[in-house]
């Protein structure tokens, strides 16, 4: 785990201000409150929403006055995404809980967990054990080279 969020401290960021934070939860009882949460705003059950049931779900967040935090976190999000793969890991990106990080309730349970009000979501990753290997994708992005 700490290997993990190394990775992603050490990504590439916007002026290399590293303003961007990670919150590592691991507390089932809070992953689960705010799968009801999503539930609640976007409808469905909290077994839908419930971070794959993945024992460690790291939230990245950063100030809202950052122009870059999405590609920020991205890299970030993707430099853990390697390292578990490393790992022999498995990882997702959750976009749900970002959705809808402006709900009062929402934001109630991010000051819970310590995300001042200067902060916003910027992107939620899940890990944990793969229940397959990684599997072959059809690659449908075109390359042009221009030589
Ligand atoms: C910006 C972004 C948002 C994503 N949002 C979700 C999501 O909300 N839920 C989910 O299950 N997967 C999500 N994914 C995972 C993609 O569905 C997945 O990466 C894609 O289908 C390709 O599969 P692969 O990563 O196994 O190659 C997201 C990925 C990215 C990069």
């Amino acid at each position: 785990m700490d290997l993990i969020l190394e990775c992603g401290r050490r990504a590439p960021n916007a002026w290399n201000h590293q303003t961007f934070e990670f919150i590592a939860v691991t507390n089932r009882p809070l992953l689960d409150r705010l799968a009801d949460l999503t539930a609640r705003y976007l409808g469905g059950e909290r077994e839908e929403h419930n971070f794959f049931g993945a024992p460690l779900v790291v939230f990245i967040t950063d100030l809202r006055e950052n122009p870059m935090r999405l590609a920020d976190a991205g890299c970030a999000m993707e430099n853990m995404f390697l390292a578990a793969q490393s790992l022999n890991l498995g990882s997702v990106w959750i976009n749900q809980f970002s959705t809808i990080s402006d709900k009062l309730e929402v934001i109630r349970l991010l000051e819970e967990m310590g995300v001042t009000a200067d902060r916003v979501i910027a992107s939620v990753g899940a890990f944990g054990y793969p229940a397959a290997g990684p599997r072959e994708k059809e690659l449908i992005s075109k390359v042009r080279y221009i030589k």
